[in-house]
């Protein structure tokens, strides 16, 4: 099909620039193979999107639609069709996890931001990370409505596209853009989301809720955003998006200054600038132990 061919082709083109710069031809392979999953599942989502959905409750406001089934198994079956001896750690079929992998997993999101999806609202991604030896080195997030494609090689670079991103240079908070996100069971801490998002607020230029943490995090990557931080969050929401910000330049924490880890659901990440000021302001509502 030459819609197909011609995404193909463009995909292609995109991470030429990215895999010139990737450290290994065993990366530039995974880079190749995540990258045309995550745009042949964004090109599906695209079809779905303004269809009428079936959804289904995983909890009281947790949805999950046929969309992110179907661009899921499409994203394995690329994955295991080139690479079958890889493990998988994926949100609708493969999500149990009980501690940091010690062999390489790929680390899926094929719908990043299903409730955006599922009311048609056109903010949402696809997300795949490559994890090995207690890192990400391989990161993909597509935005198939505006046609973006992230891509990041640990040491190698982050590019959106074919141009390199970095953070943004902004170093006072209240000149600063912050998004952050909402856990599915945020009626059991209610206090602590509103506590740290009126902190937030209130010392910033402003805080966004676009709801897809993979996009918050590649926004930030390539300066669109200051910093992001949420609670709740799971190893596919961050796993390829923390890779990106690394390598543009951004820093990772927990609230309190610990290092960051998709396995820990806390995170706050800023273009390194603004960390200090920002742990300063969240570093109370930690619920991980300080590293010492
Ligand atoms: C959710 C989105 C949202 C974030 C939630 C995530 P999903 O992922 O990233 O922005 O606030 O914490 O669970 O369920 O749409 O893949
Ligand atoms: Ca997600
Ligand atoms: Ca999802």
């Amino acid at each position: 099909m030459p819609g197909k061919k011609s995404d193909m082709q463009h995909t292609a083109m995109t991470i030429e620039h990215c895999l010139q710069h990737c450290s290994t031809p065993d990366l530039q392979n995974l880079l190749r193979v995540a990258a045309a999953a995550a745009v042949k599942a964004g090109a599906l989502l695209q079809e779905l999107y303004d269809q009428p959905h079936q959804i289904r409750h995983k909890g009281p406001i947790d949805l999950v639609t046929e969309a992110d089934l179907a661009a899921e198994e499409l994203i394995l079956d690329v994955l295991r069709d080139t690479l079958p001896e890889i493990k998988i750690l994926s949100e609708e079929s493969f999500a149990s996890y009980e501690k940091i992998p010690e062999e390489p997993v790929w680390i899926i999101d094929p719908l990043d931001g299903t409730t955006n999806f599922a009311h048609n609202f056109p903010w949402f991604a696809v997300s795949i990370a490559f994890y090995d030896r207690g890192k990400s080195q391989i990161g993909v997030i597509y935005s198939p409505i505006q046609k973006e494609l992230f891509c990041a090689t640990r040491t190698g670079g982050a590019w959106l596209n074919d141009q390199r991103i970095k953070v943004s240079e902004v170093s006072a908070l209240h000149n600063a853009l912050v998004a952050t996100g909402f856990p599915y069971d945020l009626q059991e801490r209610t206090d602590a989301i509103l506590a740290m998002l009126k902190t937030v607020l209130t010392h910033t230029q402003g805080v966004r809720r676009p709801g897809a943490a993979a996009l918050d995090l590649a926004y930030l990557a390539c300066g669109r955003l200051d910093a992001f931080w949420e609670i709740g969050l799971k190893p596919w929401d961050t796993a390829a998006g923390y890779l990106l910000v690394e390598e543009a330049g951004g820093a990772l924490s927990n609230f309190n200054g610990s290092p960051f880890s998709p396995f820990i659901p806390e995170l706050l990440a800023s273009n390194t600038f603004l960390h200090r000021d920002l742990t300063a302001l969240l570093h109370g509502f930690s619920t991980v132990a300080p590293c010492v």
